[in-house]
């Protein structure tokens, strides 16, 4: 690859990506996180440009990440949820999806509770496809502004240890977390209740406990994950006191990882299971609402760079 774009059309996951388009988006992403501090929010790149917001599933980072992402770059937006569509009477997803395809857009950015549906559209679809969360399988634009947040506070990857603590089982986000951080030589160690860790994700390389405080020791990077109620996470413990008892990240605890360890949650946050209040509002040690900010500049770059963009020439034409 060379350093002028990417090399698929479509954004479906960190798994197929290689080390140096990860860190080219990254780069793009840095450079584009000015135009949010400008009184005037808006560039050029994408103008006349369309994208559809195809979202099967709740969400309110991603999507309004993406559409201000979208906004800034002057494209126009459409936003598509499953309420209120034919989808409602019936439609298939691949009917939908051609249908609107043929209104003509550049983009199509979906999040659906079925792994493997961007996949399957980008394979029958002209129009680029970028995954905003399929399933439990990837959610690549959440790991790439993880990584872009890891890269701000501590300056590299490699030998960095990163603890990723939570429902492993159903999350997205660690799988995409787990193949982004690997490929740039962090290490990684996995924590959960045994009920609620993947049979052989050690084959993943990387570490795996179910002990806590384990994880915690030495850590540089704490990442926190929510228990995924509504895919069946709650089964997996007696109560959520029960569960903040064994794997809530308090004060007390976190003394066990480096003392300028940082700590990051994807959201949506629940206080008092995963994470105490404390910590979460911790100015010093929590991350979490820079990861926020990055997703728009993370999702900027990519939309930019898969219509074809060069990292050099937005800013010109800006
Ligand atoms: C996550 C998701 O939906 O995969 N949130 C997000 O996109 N920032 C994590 C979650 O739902 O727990």
């Amino acid at each position: 690859m060379t350093k002028a774009g990417l090399r698929s059309k479509d954004l479906l996951g960190i798994e197929p990506l290689d080390p140096s388009e990860i860190e080219l988006i990254l780069d793009t992403a840095e450079s584009m996180a000015e135009i949010g501090k400008r009184e005037i929010k808006k560039v050029p790149a994408l103008r006349g440009r369309m994208v559809v917001n195809l979202f099967f599933e709740a969400s309110t980072r991603t999507r309004f990440s993406f559409e201000t992402a979208e906004k800034w770059l002057s494209a126009d937006t459409l936003n598509f949820a499953a309420k209120g569509t034919s989808v409602e009477k019936g439609e298939s997803l691949l009917d939908t999806a051609k249908n609107l395809e043929a209104m003509s857009p550049d983009f199509l950015v979906i999040r659906h509770s079925s792994p493997g549906v961007p996949h399957f559209l980008a394979s029958r679809l002209k129009t680029r496809v970028i995954n905003a969360g399929d399933g439990a399988h990837e959610h690549p634009t959440q790991a790439l502004l993880d990584a872009m947040t890891i890269r701000q506070r501590k300056g590299k990857f490699d030998g960095l240890k990163v603890a990723i603590v939570g429902d492993i089982a159903h999350s997205r986000v660690v799988r995409s977390n787990i193949w982004c951080l690997t490929k740039l030589n962090a290490k990684v160690t996995l924590c959960a209740p045994p009920t609620l860790m993947p049979v052989d994700i050690e084959s993943m390389g990387v570490g795996v406990t179910s002990d806590f405080e384990e994880a915690l020791d030495g850590a540089d990077v704490v990442m926190m994950l929510r228990v995924q109620i509504e895919r069946g996470g709650k089964m997996a413990f007696p109560s959520s006191r029960e569960y903040f008892a064994r794997y809530g990240l308090t004060r007390e605890r976190l003394r066990l990882a480096r003392p300028d360890a940082i700590v990051m949650h994807p959201g949506p946050m629940n206080r008092g299971v995963e994470i105490s209040s404390e910590i979460a509002d911790d100015a010093d040690r929590s991350v979490i609402l820079s990861q926020v900010a990055n997703g728009v500049a993370v999702r900027m770059a990519i939309l930019y760079l898969l219509a074809g963009g060069s990292p050099q020439a937005w800013q010109e034409k800006a």
